[in-house]
């Protein structure tokens, strides 16, 4: 946390009025999963014995655990070490003998408007038989398996497949580059990739096979060769792809020489699950390590606590891609291992134009949405008249993740989509913490637009000081988790020592999330974002420094700064300032813009494109050369420049403010 990032000070200042509260209504109280506020004391009094019975009550295990958490060997933490489980037996498997095999477990909806309805049933023989077919591929227990998928059912399928055998996926993002595919490809040493010809996006499908190929083919890194032996490819669009011989194999092709034969073996709770890459606070992009018992656990319980679900009468929906890791625990995991039924939707909201979400909430009755803040705030600027066309009647329970809710789209959210009663829980967590950590339980919390609130039952969070001491209600400082929980990243996949040094180096024993956040007057916990060099643009993570990086790998860049600007939108959006090498005369300065936005959605993916590139002649430095990014975020923002006295020279800032003012009046 640099001290040219905006302290927690200035981020306190974002005011709100913590008088507004929404209390839980009688009805939904009684009929609440928890609706005794004694869990919380409960848990707190022992969380080990309430997260092991959590794990015994709500999972499946081929053997027992005895031993609950190990932090013998802090900050590597096991739990339900000497337990053994198959995670897709506990998703599929255990919900058919149980007699639910009817029960739907996907309604599939492409974008183009083709459907499918997946039962339990289904959903374990489909399983069973990709299992098999990655089996006689290779597949075995300790393998990496990366996928590369877009939202159709193939996707869940094959993630559920890789992990019954014991192997672990990750999943890459559909929207990542070839070289981003390739790092991580390389990463976790993957000997299978299983991707599709593309997915509908916007009435077209958007490639994904190609961008494998061209992954493929890109120079290994560091000298060690390539690992993938096969590309397993699901037909979705139709599109001609290039397959290539010995290695390329077609899904459809492949899967009729299996049957649905699978007995699951059970496999050590701390087996790897997946390895999930997000972006932190250097350039390159750390791969999160989740193993299965602990994981599953937390993922099992906070679905059905947070949610409410009740698996024989709801319909659950989240909006998530699979690529991040809402979806894999809240559209894969949580769900499926609580038997829930759920919508699983492949296209982009405003196709073929802004109803389509609505006009689905309607079709399938659902009645548990969770969104990201960016999605509610872009429905919000198209109007109420959108989906006031609908019949909302279902929805009973609203979710928000990703970044911070404002208070006003968390009213428009619970008024407009809610109807003006549906609970709305605001749940943060991260890729590390694997599940929800923070968030109200429905029946139980009086609701406050824009705050999380209140820490999980069994989970430990504070609020510190830069040196660790907890502030006072009223006060800022950074979020800490003070126990180890079940859920927890394992370890930064290939590089412990960067595990230590990101989450544990600042407190001890005190995991460190990277967000500010403050208590109000009643102790609950309102989160103001990230105090490191991550921004959050709708609700995904990026780093500065990555993007910084592939800027200066334009042949035409001297050198560039990145900073994370307030965006009415995306929560937040790139804007990066660059100089340009003085005998780049070929490249005009409004060709750098174009060129330098399609170059870095190249390299790292689009959602990593600037809104804005400003070419400038000189960088706010300090005197000891430090960029000073907060100045900067002050131009981007529109806002009067903070103190420049630590500047080398106090000139550049006014130009660049100059610079930025004058484009913006320009447009
Ligand atoms: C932010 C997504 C405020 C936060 C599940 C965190 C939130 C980062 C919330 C993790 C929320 C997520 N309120 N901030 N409800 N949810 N964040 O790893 O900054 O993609 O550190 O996980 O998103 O993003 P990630």
């Amino acid at each position: 946390m640099s001290d040219d990032h905006g302290t927690i000070e200035s981020l306190s200042a974002l005011a709100h009025d913590a008088g507004e509260s929404y209390p839980p209504s009688p009805e939904f109280r009684a009929q609440a999963n928890q609706n005794s506020s004694e869990i919380y004391l409960r848990a707190a009094a022992d969380p080990e014995a309430y997260w092991a019975e959590q794990a015994q009550n709500r999972l499946t295990w081929k053997k027992p655990f005895t031993e609950v958490l190990d932090w013998t060997n802090p900050p590597f933490a096991k739990w339900f070490a000497d337990g053994e489980l198959n995670v897709a037996e506990n998703c599929l498997d255990r919900h058919v003998a149980n007699g639910h095999g009817d029960r739907v477990a996907i309604h599939f909806e492409g974008e183009p408007g083709d459907t499918r309805t997946i039962t339990y049933a289904e959903l374990t023989h489909e399983v069973k038989r990709a299992a098999n077919m990655l089996a006689s591929l290779g597949v075995t227990a300790g393998d990496r398996v990366a996928i590369y998928m877009p939202m159709i059912p193939e996707t869940v399928i094959a993630m559920l497949a890789v992990v019954r055998l014991g192997a672990a996926h990750s999943v890459v993002f559909g929207g990542f580059s070839a070289e981003s595919l390739r790092a991580r490809i390389d990463d976790v040493e993957a000997e299978l990739v299983i991707t599709a010809d593309g997915g509908y996006r916007k009435g077209r499908v958007s490639p994904l096979k190609p961008v494998v190929d061209q992954a493929l083919e890109l120079d290994d890194a560091d000298g060690k060769p390539g690992t993938v032996k096969h590309v397993l490819v699901v037909n979705r669009g139709g599109n001609e792809v290039n397959m290539v011989d010995g290695r390329d194999l077609w899904w459809h092709e492949e899967i009729t020489a299996y049957d649905g034969e699978h007995t699951a073996q059970g496999f050590p709770a701390e087996n790897p699950l997946f390895i999930l890459y997000t972006s932190g606070t250097t350039g390159k992009p750390k791969g999160i390590l989740h193993t299965t018992g602990g994981y599953l656990t937390q993922v099992t319980t906070t679905f059905s606590d947070v949610f409410d679900i009740k698996p024989e009468s709801d319909v659950f929906w989240c909006t998530a891609d699979v690529g991040w890791v809402t979806g894999h625990s809240y559209i894969v995991y949580g769900p499926l291992s609580n038997g829930a039924t759920q919508v699983m939707y492949e296209g982009t909201p405003d196709t073929p134009d802004w109803g389509r979400w609505w006009q689905l909430i309607e079709k399938y009755k659902v009645s548990i949405f969770y969104t990201a803040p960016t999605a509610i705030r872009s429905c919000m600027k198209v109007g109420r008249q959108v989906p006031e066309q609908y019949d909302l009647s279902s929805l009973r329970l609203l979710g928000s993740v990703g970044e911070p809710i404002n208070p006003e789209a968390w009213r428009w959210y619970r008024d407009v989509i809610g109807a003006a009663k549906a609970p709305i829980v605001d749940t943060w967590w991260q890729t590390e913490t694997g599940a929800m950590m923070v968030a109200p339980l429905p029946g139980l919390t009086s609701l406050k637009p824009g705050s999380s609130q209140i820490a999980q039952p069994g989970i430990s969070i504070a609020v510190v000081d830069d040196d660790g001491n907890p502030v006072e209600n009223g006060q800022g400082g950074l979020l800490v988790v003070e126990r180890p929980w079940p859920s927890m990243v394992r370890n930064v996949w290939g590089d412990p020592q960067r595990f230590i040094d990101t989450y544990w180096d600042k407190f001890g024993d005190k995991y460190f999330a990277g967000d500010g956040a403050r208590l109000d007057e009643d102790g609950d916990i309102w989160f103001l974002g990230r105090v490191d060099d991550v921004m959050n643009v709708s609700g995904h993570r990026l780093s500065t420094t990555e993007i910084e990086s592939a800027l200066v790998g334009h042949h035409a860049v001297a050198e560039a700064a990145v900073v994370g600007a307030d965006d009415e939108t995306t929560g937040q959006a790139v804007v990066a300032f660059v100089i340009l090498k003085s005998q780049q005369h070929l490249i005009t300065e409004a060709e750098a813009e174009q060129e330098l936005r399609s170059h870095v959605a190249s390299h790292i993916g689009a959602i990593a494109r600037p809104r804005n590139v400003y070419v400038v002649n000189e960088l706010p430095k300090t005197r000891s050369g430090k960029i000073m990014r907060r100045l900067l975020k002050d131009a981007a923002e529109g806002r009067k420049i903070g103190d420049t006295t630590t500047l080398a020279d106090t000139m550049v800032m006014q130009l660049i403010s100059d610079r930025v003012v004058a484009e913006r009046e320009a447009k």
